[in-house]
């Protein structure tokens, strides 16, 4: 365990308790290599460049090849997080993957993070909140901080949702990207980290957007597949005017239940679904655009990924620096929103790892690796021999 062992309120020696909150204190992305441009889209559909930028604020989005999955981008996220705060993996307590297109309904994609990390103290798991799924991971994050259960927890958003999209309709595959993103969430008694965070959910909007087949409801069989039951379905038009005033509602929220004036938010940090959405929650909150941290035109909508790679961008671009004070929104399918205030202590220029610890870490990622291999190699072989040598079944 971590040395600093905070209880979930600590006194400052008046008597007074001051609370435990989770700070970021790690910070990474991983967006795949091959990028989509809308021009390669127009080559494929009835659709412009002209049309998509207008609409969307979308030029690329990066999309997964040659083996990335939603575990191995989620593995790479987690890496830098931990490398930017220095962290023993072993020291992590709780590693929370949001996705909706995990590599396999389980093993969850939590599980294959935490064996890749050799984060082998810490439990996994994964949570399907859709695009808000970073920040309801967040929230939960926080609160198993806060509750003095857990001292460090892994938070990660990782979405490839181009494996759930119909290259055929322009009215979705357009929007869409792949990537992952993660920070380290650790106890802190000091005035600094996660102040507030507001969940909601509306199941009565669960058809405006929706996959219909590979749950238990409609199971993946070759008539589901034919007609395309598997791929993303989406009213864009009620989803457009659902997310426009659900992202300024929750900013509104969490700044209030943080105890702070909407126009004292320094940086609001809101799903990246379309460019249009988030001027016109500008617009409601009466803040300038330049407060809004937005890199669709890169990215396009990344689902849980969005808010954590545009965390990392605007942490790495210096536009949020130590005593800022943050709001991040996520909304989705379900439907789903979050929002979760944050006062942000560290800068990128703080952060400097040894080459010895860098190492370290790799081998102990190396080792990881190679100590899994041999577990499942094992496994196979005890099977077999129960099976083959002994002659017996034990099923
Ligand atoms: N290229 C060219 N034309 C397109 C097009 C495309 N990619 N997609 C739709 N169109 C056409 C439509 O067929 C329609 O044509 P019509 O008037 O001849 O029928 C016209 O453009 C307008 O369609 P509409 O759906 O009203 O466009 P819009 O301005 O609402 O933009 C979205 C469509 C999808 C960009 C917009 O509704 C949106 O962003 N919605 C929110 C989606 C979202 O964020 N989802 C994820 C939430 S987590």
């Amino acid at each position: 365990m971590l040395a600093l062992s905070l209880p979930n309120s600590k006194s400052n020696g008046n008597g007074a308790h001051r609370k435990v909150r989770a700070e970021i204190v790690g910070w990474g992305m991983c967006a795949p290599r091959r990028v989509m441009t809308n021009d390669e889209l127009a080559a494929m559909l009835d659709t412009s460049d002209e049309w998509i930028r207008g609409r969307t604020g979308i030029a690329r989005r990066h999309i997964v090849s040659d083996g990335e999955t939603t575990a191995s981008m989620a593995i790479a996220a987690a890496q830098d997080a931990l490398q930017v705060a220095d962290a023993d993996p072993r020291e992590i307590d709780l590693v929370i993957v949001a996705t909706s297109t995990p590599d396999h309904v389980f093993p969850s994609t939590a599980c294959q993070v935490q064996d890749a990390l050799a984060a082998r103290h810490a439990g996994a798991f994964d949570l399907n909140a859709a695009c808000s799924g970073f920040v309801y991971a967040l929230a939960m994050g926080h609160q198993a901080i806060a509750s003095g259960e857990h001292q460090q927890v892994l938070v990660i958003g990782a979405d490839a949702l181009s494996s759930r999209l119909d290259w055929t309709d322009r009215g979705t595959c357009i929007l869409f990207g792949d990537g992952a993103g993660a920070v380290l969430l650790r106890a802190t008694d000091a005035d600094a980290g996660v102040m507030a965070t507001v969940l909601g959910a509306d199941g009565s909007g669960g058809e405006l957007l929706k996959i219909p087949a590979g749950g238990c409801a409609v199971p993946t069989t070759h008539e589901s597949v034919t007609q395309g039951l598997h791929y993303l379905r989406m009213d864009g038009r009620l989803v457009y005017r659902f997310a426009s005033g659900v992202l300024a509602e929750a900013a509104e929220q969490v700044a209030h239940k943080a105890g702070w004036e909407v126009s004292a938010i320094d940086r609001l940090i809101p799903h990246q679904a379309n460019v249009r959405i988030i001027e016109s929650a500008a617009k409601r909150l009466g803040l300038p655009m330049e407060r809004f941290v937005v890199n669709l035109e890169e990215y396009g909508n990344t689902s849980a990924a969005s808010v954590p790679i545009a965390l990392c961008e605007a942490i790495e671009a210096g536009t949020i620096r130590p005593g800022d004070q943050l709001v991040m929104v996520g909304f989705g399918a379900g439907l789903t929103w979050a929002a979760a205030a944050v006062k942000w202590r560290r800068s990128p220029e703080e952060v400097y790892v040894s080459r010895q610890r860098r190492w370290w870490r790799w081998s102990l990622y190396q080792w990881a690796h190679l100590r899994s291999g041999v577990r499942r190699g094992l496994g196979r072989l005890a099977i077999w021999f129960i099976r083959t040598v002994e002659g017996r079944d034990d099923r």
